[in-house]
């Protein structure tokens, strides 16, 4: 990641060698130009590509340009971050553009967070208004108000993306609910409801998402599947279960489709994370508490914030060969058998 300079160093540039060599410490594709290195506009300076990225562009930069993210307030170089930095530039999301749905809370507002704070242009899409526009406001991001369980909103989503931003470089399909019922009671339009929101609203932004990148070159899609996508729940879960089992076969599938064209499509599948509708129905059944813990070796439920570090990864060139990939965050669950025993927590 880029980190801070203080504008007044910057402004030094080219007019004292060692305000240059911290911008040359702190880019990892330009250096200062050693022959025209000098401020030939006050505030610019002429930076060369190093020699392992010849597809940069020699440029003049400023000092914003070379402090996108954060705002701290160190002026010389820390030896441990700059020994970490080339390996860190992996997860810089700089320059890339990226749509989340369900963005106006949880897991969906946590990722927009961490892709923002890697560098990402994020825009945001959520059918809670007051919700998106928060998270969008706070991430300096744009906000779109739509249900994407209705293809055509999907639609009008990526062409405000085609209008606002001309390019997609990740998405992120978390958004979603369920509607609960037993196999028995369950009416169609449930079952079907259910369907529109988890699979056809991911499988028609990952469609939209996949003709853009199909002529970019690239990109990578994230979709939110569930510890349901492999295996059950009951409880009522049958729709929500079907629903997520087929998020995982289309992961897979897009994967293979597209991986040869540099389109890397994986799936998260969380186990129980803490939410209002969680909280809501493990208080109305305190024992659910328990049976849930009891499935989770290390021992808690899961926050939000966990899917922020997966969430950087697959969006980066730090998971380049990762396609297809169906990783569990769930604190072991998955790899649990249902007669193992984790440890209580100490
Ligand atoms: N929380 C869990 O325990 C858990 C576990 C496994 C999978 N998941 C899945 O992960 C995803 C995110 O879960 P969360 O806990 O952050 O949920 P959440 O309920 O906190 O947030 C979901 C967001 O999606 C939005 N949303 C729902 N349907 C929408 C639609 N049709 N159009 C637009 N926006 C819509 C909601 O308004 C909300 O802001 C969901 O798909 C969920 O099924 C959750």
């Amino acid at each position: 990641m880029k980190r801070p300079i203080l504008f007044h160093v910057a402004t030094r540039i080219g007019k004292d060698n060692r305000a240059s060599s911290l911008i040359t410490a702190y880019t990892p594709t330009l250096e200062v130009c050693p022959r025209t290195g000098g401020n030939r506009t006050p505030g610019h300076t002429r930076m060369k590509p190093r020699k392992n990225y010849p597809e940069i562009k020699p440029t003049f930069v400023t000092a914003k340009e070379l402090t996108p993210i954060g705002s701290g307030k160190r002026t010389i170089a820390n030896p441990i971050e700059d020994r970490m930095y080339p390996l860190m530039s992996l997860f810089d999301l700089t320059g890339k553009v990226a749509i989340v749905t369900g963005a106006a809370q949880g897991m969906g507002r946590a990722m927009a967070t961490a892709l923002s704070e890697a560098g990402a242009q994020l825009l945001l899409v959520d059918r809670n208004a007051e919700g998106v526009h928060n998270t969008a406001d706070k991430l300096n991001a744009k906000a779109a108000v739509h249900d994407i369980s209705d293809p055509a909103q999907v639609r009008e989503l990526f062409a405000t993306l085609d209008r606002e931003y001309g390019q997609i470089d990740f998405l992120g399909n978390v958004a979603g609910e369920s509607i609960m019922g037993a196999p028995e009671d369950i009416s169609l339009d449930d079952v079907e409801q259910v369907w529109r929101n988890l699979v056809l609203g991911r499988f028609c932004a990952c469609q939209e998402a996949g003709r853009r990148m199909l002529k970019s070159g690239g990109g990578s899609i994230v979709n939110i599947g569930s510890v349901a996508s492999v295996t059950a729940l009951g409880r009522g879960h049958i729709a929500y279960s079907m629903a997520m089992g087929a998020v995982v076969q289309m992961t897979r599938e897009l994967s293979t489709e597209w991986s040869s064209s540099g389109i890397r499509v994986n799936a998260i599948l969380p186990a129980q994370v803490l939410n209002p509708g969680l909280d809501a129905r493990i208080a109305a059944d305190p024992l659910l508490k328990d049976k849930f813990l009891s499935g989770i070796p290390a021992g808690r439920f899961g926050h939000p914030d966990d899917i922020r570090g997966l969430s950087v990864l697959l969006a980066s060139d730090a998971s380049k060969w990762i396609t297809g990939a169906i990783i569990p965050m769930d604190g072991g669950n998955l790899a649990c058998n249902a007669g193992g025993s984790p440890r209580k927590p100490k």
